[in-house]
């Protein structure tokens, strides 16, 4: 079953989501609303989904990175992001460390649609976390997947990307697609940073 995606401007959306008792994460209600979520991040499509977009204020998000989809970006831009295959997983009541080095790249999110925007994050994560079998883990993430856990957790402790994006390159997917999807990062930077609008 799919749920509907809440848009910004949701009070939800904004407010630190609840921890969840372990003693529920194996009981059916939970584990009924980690497979709609996973139904409808893959509906979606989406590499992650957290309960507040879908109303629900509790610290619960998914993520999963198919490999079949990966096939269809370009290698080279899947190296230079440092994006690989993810299996689904459920992240619950997680604390996250941010390692110091930070990229900047282009980022969206199912509940601000069609828009996308340059968000720098910490390129390693060390996330602590219970999985949607009630087992503790410890995630060290890097590239691609420690900026989707990012935004994930940012979800549940309020946080939008555009709360965090370079705002002067905020703009649609359509044009994002039209204009600057095969000009080189450091020329959009360039372009679009603060700098130059300053000018
Ligand atoms: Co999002």
């Amino acid at each position: 079953m799919t749920l509907n995606v809440l848009q910004v401007g949701e009070a939800v959306l904004r407010r630190r989501a609840k921890p969840l008792a372990i003693e529920d994460i194996l009981r059916p209600p939970i584990q009924q609303l980690i497979e709609h979520m996973r139904d409808t991040m893959r509906e979606a499509p989406g590499v992650g989904l957290a309960a507040p977009q879908i109303g629900i204020p509790l610290q619960i998000a998914v993520i999963e990175d198919r490999a079949d989809l990966l096939q269809e970006i370009d290698p080279k831009w899947l190296a230079e992001t440092e994006r690989g295959p993810v299996p689904f997983h459920a992240v619950i009541n997680p604390s996250i460390t941010l390692g110091e080095e930070t990229v900047e790249f282009f980022e969206g999110c199912l509940s601000v649609a069609r828009f996308g925007a340059l968000v720098a994050r910490a390129r390693q994560v060390t996330v602590e976390c219970w999985n949607e079998r009630a087992e503790p883990v410890r995630i060290e993430a890097s590239g691609w997947y420690a900026r989707i856990l990012q935004h994930e957790i940012d979800h549940l402790n309020g946080w939008l990307y555009v709360d965090r994006m370079r705002s002067r390159s905020f703009m649609t997917v359509e044009n994002y697609g039209r204009y600057w999807k095969d000009v080189p990062m450091a020329e959009i930077r360039r372009v679009l940073g603060a700098e130059e609008g300053a000018k």
